[in-house]
């Protein structure tokens, strides 16, 4: 979809990092944008920034956990600008859990913001979109553990990011069998400086990576942006970084053996299903 100028764009978990990241992206590149987002200050300084800029920004409240709520999202970007051209479902937060205590609070939160999130996100704006007519683009935002899939210490955080894809993959066949205008992405962010782990700093998380082999390497959310619009532009289904978006729009920040890391799990795991074999060749 390279012709954006002009046209609405709709962002969950717009108030900060990535997602506030590529709203002011999309704005700069023309595009009118709506900002969804569950925490009300952090929205009404993402708005006022936007709007500061002299860019056409508006904010919804809104919980992606609540169907209700992501309706609303809706109505108002409907009921202001009338269509709805790219929808960015990109709320997300992050957990510990444990597969072995009684603690349940977490796997719903989690399952319910970022797996469920995206699923009311397409049931409130795909059927509107397809039936506006025009082209549109619906990218919903996972992560690396739904590429490699191996960050089995976040499980209901991995799950529902493996899980993002298989529903995003459906939608693109359905979408397909309609011969609707809607195409659909998966926005793989690489370990991105924002505030997603809490208490605990993106930096110590690239290090934790790190001492446990995996060579990740910490970029920051405004290049995060233009690798998604980028992604948008290209029409690119899987908007993840190989090395020649490492050498455009992160300063080759990864380096080669995160790739080769990066190939050994992810084919690592096909064979091991086509051999019959375990996880333990490619689980990190
Ligand atoms: N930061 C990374 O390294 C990284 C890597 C891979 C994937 N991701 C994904 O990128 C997306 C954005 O994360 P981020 O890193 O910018 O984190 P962030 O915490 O900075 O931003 C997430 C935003 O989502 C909002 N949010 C949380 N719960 C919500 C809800 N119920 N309804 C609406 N909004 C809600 C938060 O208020 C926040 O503004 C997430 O889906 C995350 O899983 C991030």
């Amino acid at each position: 979809m390279d012709q954006i100028e002009g046209k609405v764009a709709v962002i969950t978990g717009a108030a900060r990092g990535i997602g506030f990241a590529i709203a002011a992206r999309l704005a700069r590149a023309g595009m009118k944008v709506v900002l969804g987002d569950i925490h009300a200050s952090a929205l009404d300084g993402a708005l006022k920034n936007l709007q500061g800029q002299g860019f056409d920004a508006h904010a919804v409240q809104t919980d992606v956990a609540d169907f209700g709520s992501v309706n609303r999202l809706a109505d108002a970007a409907y009921g202001r600008h009338g269509a709805v051209h790219v929808l960015h479902l990109n709320a997300g937060v992050a957990a510990m859990n444990s597969l072995f205590d009684d603690e349940v609070a977490s796997w719903r939160r989690v399952i319910d913001i970022n797996l469920m999130g995206v699923i009311w996100g397409i049931k409130a704006f795909a059927k509107r979109m397809i039936d506006g007519g025009e082209n549109g683009v619906i990218l919903a935002t996972s992560s690396g553990a739904g590429a490699e899939g191996t960050s089995y210490n976040t499980t209901a955080c991995s799950a529902t990011k493996m899980a993002i894809v298989s529903v995003v993959e459906c939608l693109h066949g359905q979408l397909r069998d309609r011969k609707a205008k809607i195409r659909v992405g998966l926005v793989f962010p690489p370990l991105t400086d924002t505030q997603l782990s809490g208490g605990t700093t993106a930096k110590q998380v690239e290090g934790l990576l790190n001492s446990r082999g995996v060579p990740a390497a910490l970029v920051q959310p405004e290049q995060v942006a233009e690798l998604i619009l980028d992604g948008l532009r290209r029409d690119r289904f899987f908007i993840r970084t190989g090395p020649a978006e490492n050498a455009s729009y992160f300063n080759s920040a990864m380096s080669s053996e995160f790739f080769a890391w990066s190939e050994r799990v992810i084919r690592g795991r096909a064979e091991a299903q086509m051999n019959d074999s375990g996880p333990d060749a490619y689980l990190w």
